[in-house]
């Protein structure tokens, strides 16, 4: 009798789940928090993935040579401005790349120019570009105390140089060592984790109050280390900082779902050409840009917070950066496409995430 019962429930509960199933999902037109639309014949190549998207997108600093001032940043600008698709809209939101000679002046002229928005902070020689970074956080203090006092963002890489230090633990160090002194000394400093990856993470910008926020990336909340290593080596899954355990990412995905405003949506895609990815020493960055929020609505879906996803895609990060929220819409709808197995990439070809296998969402076409 109670078997027949509990059967009955079950088979209920499923018809429900089943008719209550999302298929569409319109959102406020979101903004990327974090992306990196390389330069030169590479910049064409990728930016129009993005403006489809987002309107708009915290733009990288990490070129040769880095964007270290104002004057490069606006240079930057029109760069972008000039490889925009025709009739399409879309606003960069410039990065400094800070130095060790990073003065106080170049931070004012950085706020006095109105189209700066944030510091990228890369321990030197953490990843891609990274040669010029911050070799001690005590020589970017100048820098520091003036964006603290001007309310300027701190986009921060974390993760420790110490190659002592095991490649996926290095997060959790840069925490103990730089950053939780960091926000400690300067308590109004704005700070940006970037792309974080774990939960050790999570927990730390929990703990710390509303100056400090975190981005996420789709992969980081899709796939965990095993990843890397499916049948062999997977050279388009490698990426700073690296994919790490299954408890990680849940804690992510669960940080991303919770509704806390310090979370938000930041892609990381950072496009490489084939060869410099399939090879003895190969670079790192996923490209997802082609796809980023079907990949995003993805994971919102499987944690079953499809309920969640505007306020993470959409609001948080406007919120956090003083900018308005967007007006326009997204719409996605649940159907299956594969994804290319790679793009045109100026001279090269660029092997985006998931590529030649099936993408469950997609975004539709514009009205
Ligand atoms: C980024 C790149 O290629 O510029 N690579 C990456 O693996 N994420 C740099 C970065 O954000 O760490
Ligand atoms: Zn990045």
């Amino acid at each position: 009798m109670n078997a027949t019962v509990a059967l009955t429930e079950s088979k209920t509960s499923a018809t429900t789940t089943t008719s209550a199933r999302i298929d569409r999902i319109e959102l406020t037109r979101p903004d990327d928090w974090h992306l990196h639309l390389r330069d030169g014949e590479y910049l064409p190549a990728v930016l129009p993935h993005t403006v489809r998207q987002f309107a708009r997108a915290i733009v990288m600093p990490n070129l040769r040579p880095p964007v270290t001032t104002t004057v490069m940043a606006l240079a930057y600008r029109e760069r972008i401005l000039a490889a925009l698709p025709a009739g399409s809209r879309f606003e960069p939101l410039m990065t400094l790349y800070l130095t060790d000679r990073t003065t106080a002046a170049e931070i004012d002229t950085a706020v006095a120019s109105g189209v700066v928005k944030g510091v990228k902070y890369y321990p030197a020689g953490a990843t891609t570009n990274s040669d010029s970074g911050v070799t001690h956080v005590d020589r970017a203090r100048p820098a520091l105390e003036a964006m603290q006092r001007l309310g300027l963002p701190l986009l921060v890489h974390g993760e420790v140089t110490d190659t002592s230090v095991d490649l996926f633990d290095r997060e959790r160090a840069f925490i103990d060592r730089v950053l939780a002194p960091l926000v400690r000394d300067m308590p109004g400093l704005r700070v940006v984790m970037e792309h974080i990856t774990t939960r050790d993470a999570v927990s730390f910008v929990e703990s710390c109050g509303p100056e400090v926020a975190a981005t996420l990336t789709p992969h980081h909340l899709l796939m965990n280390r095993n990843a890397i290593f499916v049948g062999g080596i997977r050279p388009h899954y490698y990426c700073l900082p690296v994919l790490k355990r299954e408890v990680h990412r849940q804690a992510l995905m669960d940080a991303a779902a919770s509704g806390n405003p310090k979370f938000f949506l930041g892609t990381d895609s950072a496009p490489h050409a084939r060869h410099t990815k399939e090879t003895d020493c190969g670079c790192a960055g996923c490209f997802n840009a082609h796809a980023a929020l079907e990949l995003y609505a993805e994971a919102f879906d499987r944690a079953g917070a499809l309920d969640r996803f505007e306020a993470f895609a959409s609001f948080h990060g406007p919120d956090y950066y003083r900018l308005p929220r967007n007006t326009g819409k997204v719409v996605l709808v649940r159907e299956s496409w594969d994804a290319p197995v790679e793009y045109p990439y100026g001279a090269d070809t660029l092997v985006p995430l998931r590529a030649g296998e099936p993408l469950q969402w997609r975004q539709l076409p514009e009205a």
